[in-house]
């Protein structure tokens, strides 16, 4: 049993409060009225001494440091992979357990990579002490709840996704070169980037992360790939990905053509789909309704639609398929990051 479980009053920390992500941990607590004692805000030095509204009061930010994290029961990291490198063991060490948001320790083989819906039972082995946890990448996560549900009915073959993913992946500032970039061209002026590569308004590209030139693929095609196969702990999943960047602001939307391993209704997946953990299935043939980005934003299920066998698949005489196409979207910040986060929190606190 680890250290957490049935502490009513643990001593929280968020490093990265000011961020984007830092900031949803806030409004989620309040949003689930989540019980704790000491609460502290850690950012980088720039921030230390700001001050961030929190259950009806200003808190004051502290820049992150190994002082700052004496004492903390529970630490959520969302400040980038160097800040998580260098404080994340030092945090452990120190008898905190990290729920950890960057990809620094996801490939990390002594260290869960979790989603509570697929996986969560890691949890419940994680000892006594200090210990790290590794959230996921955003569209893995929203991913994978839309395929575990289907992979534990009918088996999954293989996978081919299409991502279009919103700034708030690239954090606050790429949000809001996004803002700026979109007040500048209907101005009628040419936006210089800055945080992304290219520019971001009006505009659709390939995922700004960096491209290996052996196989073709960019880093964050390549981490949807090898998480998939570490949360199904099968290192034989097919699955390929493509990761785009859409000029929307914080949910991220998936194209996906699933190969089950058995044949199925298009009832029958709609159906599975919709008594799903943390999804909620919009599928309006009639009045054309799916998920979209706007739909998704700020909501914590990640909406799955447009169910309907792929246009190559083989059918039989009931019309049964292997093949199937989905449209998915999911709130990055949220289920994509935050809210995964604390699910972890809550369960390692026994109170999921
Ligand atoms: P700060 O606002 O002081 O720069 P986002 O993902 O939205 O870009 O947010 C990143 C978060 O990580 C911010 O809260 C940021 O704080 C924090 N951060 C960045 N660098 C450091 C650092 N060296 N130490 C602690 N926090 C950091």
């Amino acid at each position: 049993m680890n250290g957490l479980r049935g502490k009513r009053d643990p001593v929280v920390a968020i490093v990265g409060a000011t961020g984007a992500v830092g900031r949803e941990f806030l409004a989620l607590f309040e949003e689930r009225a989540l019980e704790h004692g000491e609460l502290r805000l850690l950012a980088s030095a720039r921030s230390a001494g700001g001050e961030i509204a929190y259950r009806g009061r200003a808190h004051t930010v502290r820049a992150l440091s190994r002082e700052a994290l004496e004492g903390v029961d529970l630490a959520l990291f969302s400040a980038g992979g160097a800040v998580s490198k260098e404080y994340a063991p030092i945090a452990s060490e120190m008898g905190a357990v990290v729920v950890d948001n960057s990809s620094a320790f996801r490939m990390d083989p002594g260290v869960a990579l979790v989603v509570p819906e697929v996986n969560g039972a890691l949890l419940d082995g994680i000892g006594e002490g200090g210990a790290i946890i590794a959230n996921p990448n955003c569209s893995t996560i929203i991913l994978m709840l839309a395929l575990h549900p289907l992979r534990e009915r009918f088996g999954i073959e293989r996978a081919i996704v299409s991502t279009y993913q919103a700034a708030s992946g690239a954090g606050a500032a790429a949000m809001e070169e996004l803002r700026s970039q979109t007040r500048t061209v209907l101005d009628g002026g040419a936006p210089e980037p800055k945080v992304f590569p290219e520019v971001c308004a009006f505009n659709v590209f390939s995922h700004n992360s960096k491209v290996d030139e052996a196989t073709g693929r960019n880093v964050e095609e390549q981490k949807m790939i090898d998480e998939v196969r570490k949360i199904w702990g099968d290192d034989s999943v097919r699955i390929s990905a493509t990761c785009i960047r859409v000029p929307t602001l914080r949910a991220h939307c998936e194209s996906v053509h699933v190969m089950l391993g058995n044949a199925a209704g298009v009832d029958e997946v709609r159906r599975v789909l919709a008594d799903a953990p943390g999804v909620e299935l919009v599928d309006d043939r009639a009045g054309n309704r799916f998920p979209t980005s706007l739909r998704a934003s700020g909501k914590d299920a990640v909406l799955v639609g447009r169910v309907r066998v792929a246009g190559d698949a083989a059918t039989d005489g009931a019309g049964w398929a292997r093949s199937f196409e989905l449209f998915i979207a999911g709130d990055q910040i949220r289920k994509g990051a935050a809210l995964n986060a604390i699910q972890i929190g809550e369960r390692l606190l026994g109170r999921a």
